[in-house]
Order: structure tokens, then sequence, then C-alpha cells
């Protein structure tokens, strides 16, 4: 087995219930069909989400009693700030209770009606909230990353070609530029640093702002450590600091490579910008010295941060997700290659070729998954992302029809990533009785969440 051994041992733990399928196959009904509506205490494995699911260490739990819970000057903040301004470089630092207000705040700033947001692909938040402040999401991932056989060191690349196209184009209308580290949507691929420098290249050739969507930026880093040719000397550290130093800001939900269960920050340089948003942030999260979060959050955010880019930390935790993978691909299912940072992507489209898009063979998976061993994962796909086009009122399909099982921080052992390969590859083995899906209920926007739908 090429598996580092976990970097830790446990000193809490918390019992995790079996169930019957009996009692799946209600739950199922009841939730009408989406996995999002099953209580968690009825999962056995839950990779629904890497987001503020993982472990904290000890260390944390000792920060914790350290929260100082003053209104202004908490000393949890100062150390948050110290800590995000020594990994980053960043001058200014804005906590917030989460990834999506950061982008809330900030583009309900820089975006309006007529904007365009240039990304390698959007997260969903991302997309939701760009699309909210009256702006276009713009997804320009490299072809490679269509191609989930493909193996490629740096399938989360922007394609910096059409970047170059785009704003030579539309520069006027380009608020800023993103780029998500790793690319969540497209698999938890990494971007290389070359293509980080290529964006910034041309983001200050145009004097347009770019930004990095850090919430896996470490895993992120150590893939360049382990893939790009001259970082193999240097830490992970010194690797993101040298990747932060291209961008003009960052916006970061601490519930991934934070290694907390709640919190966020924007990092930024512009100190105009800077002033704007804590103004802002007054005003939906809280005073900037404590953004939405306790200070023991902020403190736990702190010391996470630390503990994230520990090199042992983040061999144990590729490698966990790899040795999913791999178990995965020896048995035929077919998966999104290389491994991600944070999750094993599967190709819903080839496990079950049988059902078409428009009945989301994607969240069929999911269903069978809980159904057969209590596992929880996640669609992206059809019911995330299809949409009518407004124009010719058809549906229009993503590329990838993906089911993702997102692995938490430092929370399962081997044997549990054990028991999620042997089940997915004893469900492949029968893959033919899996069936679609039609929706009965939806919202007008983020439907995944919420979708009711009914089995065909
Ligand atoms: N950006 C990326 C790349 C993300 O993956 C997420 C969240 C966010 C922003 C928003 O952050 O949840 O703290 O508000 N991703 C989670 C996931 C929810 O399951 O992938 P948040």
């Amino acid at each position: 087995m090429k598996f580092p051994a976990e970097p830790f041992k446990i000193k809490v733990v918390e019992r995790i219930q079996t169930t019957t399928r009996q009692i799946r196959e209600r739950l199922l009904k009841e939730a009408g069909f989406n996995i999002f509506g099953i209580p968690a205490e009825f999962i056995y494995v839950d990779l629904l989400t890497d987001s503020g699911t993982s472990a904290l260490s000890d260390n944390q739990w000792a920060g914790l009693m350290l929260g100082d819970e003053s209104y202004a000057g908490s000393r949890n903040f100062y150390h948050l700030e110290k800590t995000v301004q020594d990994l980053t470089g960043y001058k200014y630092v804005i906590p917030t209770h989460q990834g999506r207000v950061a982008e809330n705040l900030l583009f309900s700033i820089l975006c309006s009606p007529g904007k365009i947001v240039p990304n390698n692909t959007h997260f969903d938040t991302t997309r939701a909230n760009v699309k909210a402040n009256g702006a276009r999401a713009l997804d320009l991932p490299v072809a490679e990353a269509l191609d989930p056989a493909l193996e490629h060191p740096f399938k989360g690349n922007m394609d910096v070609v059409a970047l170059g196209e785009v704003l030579r184009k539309e520069r006027a209308n380009i608020p800023l530029v993103a780029c998500t580290v790793t690319n969540n949507s497209a698999g938890g691929q990494p971007v290389s640093m070359e293509n980080i420098r290529a964006i910034s290249k041309l983001c200050r050739r145009y004097e347009v702002p770019f930004f990095l969507d850090s919430a896996r930026y470490a895993e992120n880093c150590y893939f360049i450590r382990e893939r790009e040719s001259g970082y193999r000397n240097k830490s992970v550290k010194e690797i993101a600091r040298e990747m932060f130093s291209y961008t003009d800001g960052t916006w970061m939900s601490c519930k991934k490579d934070g290694l907390a269960n709640i919190g966020g920050f924007i990092g930024l340089n512009d100190e105009e910008l800077a002033n704007r948003l804590k103004q802002k942030l007054i005003l939906i999260e809280g005073f900037p010295h404590y953004g939405g979060l306790a200070g023991r959050d902020l403190e736990a955010v702190a010391r996470g941060l630390v503990e994230a880019v520990d090199e042992d930390y983040l061999r144990y935790r590729t490698a966990q997700v790899r040795y999913l993978a791999d178990s995965l691909d020896r048995g035929g299912v077919p998966i999104v290659k290389p491994a991600g940072g944070h999750a094993v992507f599967i190709d819903a489209s080839h496990f079950a070729p049988h059902i078409p898009q428009s009945r989301f063979p994607a969240q069929a998976l999911t269903v069978a998954f809980y159904r057969e061993a209590g596992i929880r994962s996640v669609e992206i796909g059809s019911l995330m992302f299809a949409e009518k086009d407004p124009e010719t009122g058809k549906m229009r399909y993503p590329g990838l029809e993906l089911v993702r099982l997102a692995i938490p921080r430092r929370v399962y052992t081997t044997m549990h990533i054990h028991y999620v390969a042997e089940s997915i590859l004893k469900i492949f083995r029968k893959r033919e009785k899996i069936r679609g899906l039609r929706i009965v209920y939806e919202a007008p926007i983020l439907r995944h969440f919420t979708a009711r739908m009914e089995e065909i």
C-alpha cells in the first residue's frame, strides 16, 4: 500500500452509527433524492465536502480557550493578521465568517451590470456572487481540464491565450481577474506557478487587479513543489509567498486549507479598496477585528493556517486522496485524472452511460452511493450547472458530469477510505441498475441545494 500513515494520533473520537438499507431508502425518499436533505447522523462516511469538516488539532482546541471576545482589538485578530501577512505578504487582512461573504463583499464593490470576471473556473458560490452583482462569470480553463481521462500535472491552469484576448477586447469591463487554487470545479486540479506568473503579467500589462481564490492554496503549493521544475527544494511556505507575490489580493475560505470549521478573509495591498471593504464589512459582518467570527474562531484559523502548510501533513493529505483515486482507477471506475488535492471526482457520464444528462447521471450516482453504502458525495454536473439559454430557451449542459468525493482533513482513517473504494467498486459492477432522476421542485438560484427529485 503506497500510503504514508497518518502523521497524528487520535485523542478524541466521535461515534458514527451504521444504518440499514431500509432506513437509507426511507431517508432518500424523504429528502427528495437530494443528499443535502439527509441528516448527517445517518451517514457513515460523509464526503459531501472538505469544507468546515476538518478535525481541529489539540493546538487549535487549546487556542479556542484563549479566545478574546472583545469587540475591537482582540488579540486573536492580531494573531490572525500577522499569520496571514506572514504566509501571503499582503498588507491588509479583513476577516469574514466564510469565503462567500468575502466574495460578496469584493464583488459588490467591484462588479456591476456589464462587467466580466474571468477565472480558471468559478466555484458555484463565486459564480453566484458575480452574477448577483450583475456581472458575468467567465470560465477560461485550459482545454486539458475538459478531458477527465487525460493525465496532466496542472489541469487547473487558466487558458492565458483566451485571457489575453478577453483583456484586449474588454479591458474596460473587467474589474478583476480571478484564479482558483486549486481549481475545485475542474476536479480540484492545481494551477502551476508558470501559469500564475503568466496571468499576472497580462493583468499588469492591462492594469487589472489579479485575485486568487485561495481556499486550497496549500494543497496547490504542495503540488507545485511535487510537479513543477525548480520547486523541489523550496518549502511550501516559500512557494506560497512567491505565488501570492504575483497577485494583488486574495479571498480565502479558511474552512479548507485553514483547517478550521468556520472562517475566511480577504487579503490585499490596495489601501483604498481595503477601506471600502471594511466599511461594507461593518454593515454585513461586523467590526474589522472580528468579521462575523468569535475571537476563538479567529484563533483556530490562525493556528490552522500554519498547520496546513506543514509538509508531513500535506504529504499524507494528498496521498490519502490519491489512494482512493488509485483504488477506484484500478477497478475500472472512470475518474478525473490525476487525483485532485481535496477530492476524487468520478466521471458519471462514463460510469452510468445509460443515463442522459437531462436525467442527472451524477446525481443518480450520489443516490446509489448513499443507498448502497451510507456514503455521502456531491453532484457537480447538470443539477448544479445546467441552465436555460436565455436566447434559444434550450437547456445548456455542462461539459463534465461529475460526482465529487471530497475528503475532510484529518477526519477519516485509511480504513474508511478503503471502505469507500470497495463500496464504489461493488456499485460499479452493477451500474446498469442505477436509475436517472427527474426534478419535481427547484429554486431559482443554486437549485442543487434544495431541489427535490424522483427516480425514473
Ligand atoms: N471558493 C472555493 C474554491 C470554494 O471551494 C468555496 C467553497 C468557496 C469559495 C466558498 O467558501 O464555503 O467558506 O463560503 N466550497 C465548499 C465546497 C462549499 O464544498 O467545495 P465558503
